[in-house]
Parts: structure tokens; C-alpha cells; sequence
């Protein structure tokens, strides 16, 4: 996971910056035989009882459409809790003051926007990404825009 303040890249976003904005990280193992446990380990401690996985790639039908969705700015009313498996993408989150923070996350990865925090997602450069969705329930999964797009 790397994170930076969109408008000064050359600056990392500490952890600590990020979990004060609410956003919580693990950096898991990569192979399924070495995550399966601590991935337990925090569903149980945090309640995620439901799991599913989903794929974004090139074979992807209606990827564009897809990546056009998630590319614009929402919240959710519940957190949003994405373990990635395999490739890589974008989270940009908006701080506080309202200013984007970007999280790279890649295999292994696990991230946890909280609720009520405007995000938006995109692939990276390599264009695929596999991962599991974690739920606490299935209730708060309807995207809410935000009202007026702020430029990035
Ligand atoms: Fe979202």
C-alpha cells in the first residue's frame, strides 16, 4: 500500500494519517495458505460475516461502464471493505479539509473506507484487479453521489 495527497505525490500519507481519516489497512500475505487465517482473524474481531469476490479485467464485460461507476465520487452508509487477491487499483479518498488522498493497494492489501467517507476507485496502469468484497450485512450497499463533483 502506498498513499499520497493527490495535489503533493511527493509526500507519503503516513498510516497514522489514514486511520485518523477513519481508513484502516492490514497488509496480508499474498498466497490464499498464508492469509486464509489473519483474514479470519479480522472478520471475526470486526464482524464481516459475509464475503463474495469480485474481478475487473479485460475479459470484463462492460468494464468501461463499470470503471466509469466507481470512478464517480460516493459514500456509503456502511463501511467499505475490499482484501485484494490479485492485481491492483486506486482508492481515492477525500480527507477532512476535502482534499484527495490516493491509496494504491495491490495483493494483499486489506482496506477499509469507513462510512460516510466520499471515495472514488480506479484500476492502475495494469488494468485488472481481483478481490473480496467484505460485508457486515448487505444493507448499506447503495452508493450515494456526492451532490456537487468537486475538481479533482
Ligand atoms: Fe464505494
Amino acid at each position: 500500500m502506498h498513499a499520497w495527497y493527490l495535489d503533493d505525490p511527493s509526500h507519503p500519507v503516513p498510516p497514522e494519517r489514514l486511520a485518523a481519516e477513519g481508513i484502516l489497512h492490514w497488509a496480508l500475505p499474498t498466497t490464499e495458505a498464508e492469509w486464509a487465517a489473519p483474514l479470519q482473524a479480522i472478520r471475526d474481531a470486526r464482524g464481516y460475516v459475509q464475503m463474495d469476490q469480485v474481478h475487473l479485467g479485460p475479459t470484463t464485460p462492460n468494464l468501461d461502464g463499470l470503471c466509469q461507476k466507481f470512478w464517480e465520487e460516493h459514500l456509503h452508509t456502511d463501511e467499505e471493505i475490499r482484501f485484494v487477491v490479485a492485481g491492483a487499483g486506486v482508492f481515492d479518498l477525500r480527507d477532512t479539509a476535502d482534499r484527495w488522498m490516493r491509496v494504491h493497494v495491490a495483493a494483499g492489501d486489506l482496506i477499509v473506507v469507513p462510512k460516510d467517507k466520499y471515495h472514488r476507485f480506479a484500476l492502475d496502469d495494469a488494468g485488472t484487479i481481483t478481490c473480496k468484497r467484505l460485508f457486515k450485512d448487505m444493507g448499506g450497499w447503495t452508493p450515494v453521489p456526492r451532490a456537487t463533483q468537486t475538481a479533482a
